[in-house]
């Protein structure tokens, strides 16, 4: 975070105002659901985003992102602010989101962002460098942003302008992360609850495939699942109990549309049941839920791949491995392990020999904490 600070000198010939971090996520369970106004699990990791930032009088908006040197210092005149098609649209949608929510930015300013998630790995790069800069301009242009608005805002963005038809999870996660907490959020009505995760290690593996959100398999599968609650009757498919969904699906007259609707209203209840396990601290039943919600995204939702699998598999059966699974938007990215502490060395290991074995990839490993949400660092 001081080299954010230093970085900022150098390429701004002034020391920054402040400082910000936002984290990324992992999802432990509840995955596409969150658009289907139903539960997930996530909490914030201690891998993220920096700012470091300073106000201009002027009306212009400066970007550079240290991760990507070639492409300079990127500038917007913020009174009539067209996208440009590079990574900045993030940062400045978010100004653009602020001020349709009634948040007027008097000014502008520079900014530089730096960061140790993998972009496109599932870990919600895109949602940390959005919620980092909203709570960057919070704290220079004193906005009255709650944690809950600015997660709105940074999904707004991503929806209204760049064209991702986001949930809430990753947004929300980053804003509102907790120290040793997953967060059990309902996306219907944003109530949430903090529960602890407890000292299993929360192992994260990145099988170097990449995803594309942006790729039109996600949002076919929102629409895949909006279809599905048409037919049934609903506005949303996780406003159905399983048993309640059992009764009426013979109302679904396409099977794509039928398998989507049936892993959304699993993947709800094994959400919420998987929260209940934890909190009784029943490490087991939440890594056989985990198990059985990886089986789903790769038959009935269809988001899964041949790297994926065999990293859920091969960790499934290694002891000590409570549950694994995929997470995020799947199509690549990473899988997430629930592993007791004296596993978690050994596993990483075997995990590792055997990827690179199967692939020919050496896969990156996390061993992540879950830690608070986005905040100033300094001054
Ligand atoms: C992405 C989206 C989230 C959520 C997950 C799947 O990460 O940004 O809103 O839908 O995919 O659970």
């Amino acid at each position: 975070m001081e080299g954010a600070a230093l970085l900022f000198e150098r390429i701004f010939d002034k020391p920054p105002e402040i400082c910000c971090f936002a984290p990324g996520r992992v999802n432990l369970i509840g995955e596409h659901t969150d658009y289907n106004g139903g539960h997930v699990f996530p909490c914030a990791i201690d891998k993220g985003i920096y700012c470091a930032a300073r106000k201009r009088s002027d009306r212009k908006f400066l970007f550079y992102s240290v991760n990507l040197p070639d492409e300079g210092i990127i500038e917007y005149a913020a009174d009539n602010i067209p996208l440009k098609g590079c990574w900045a649209d993030y940062p400045v949608s978010v100004i653009k989101a602020l001020s349709a929510f009634g948040h007027d930015i008097r000014g502008g300013a520079e900014m530089l962002f730096c960061g140790d998630l993998p972009e496109g790995a599932g870990l919600s790069s895109s949602a940390a460098l959005e919620v980092v800069t909203a709570v960057a301009l919070r704290e220079m242009f004193s906005l009255p942003l709650t944690g809950q608005e600015t997660a709105v805002i940074g999904q707004f963005a991503e929806n209204r302008f760049i064209g991702v038809s986001c949930g809430i999870m990753d947004q929300f996660a980053s804003a509102m992360g907790r120290e040793n907490n997953a967060i059990l959020l309902d996306s219907n009505t944003l109530e949430y609850e903090y529960a602890p995760v407890g000292k299993a290690g929360i192992v994260i593996i990145n099988g170097g495939v990449k995803h594309s959100l942006a790729g039109s398999e996600y949002n076919q599968r929102r629409r895949e699942c909006e279809h599905a609650a048409g037919m049934l009757g609903v506005t949303s498919l996780c406003s159905l109990t399983p048993d309640e969904f059992e009764k009426s699906k013979h109302l679904i007259n396409d099977d794509i549309c039928l398998r989507r609707a049936h892993h959304a209203v699993y993947e709800n209840q094994r959400a919420i049941d998987a929260v209940s396990a934890l909190n009784r601290n029943d490490l087991a039943e939440f890594g056989r839920l985990m198990n059985l919600s990886h089986i789903s995204l790769r038959d009935h939702y269809e988001v899964s791949c041949e790297q994926l699998d065999h990293l859920a598999q091969a960790a499934q059966n290694y002891p000590g491995v409570y549950g694994a699974r995929m997470t995020g938007g799947g199509f690549g990215g990473c899988t997430v392990n629930l592993v007791s502490p004296e596993a978690v060395n050994d596993f990483i290991d075997f995990i590792q020999s055997d990827y690179e074995n199967s692939f020919g990839i050496k896969p990156e490993i996390y061993r992540v904490k879950a830690v608070s949400g986005a905040r100033r660092l300094l001054p």
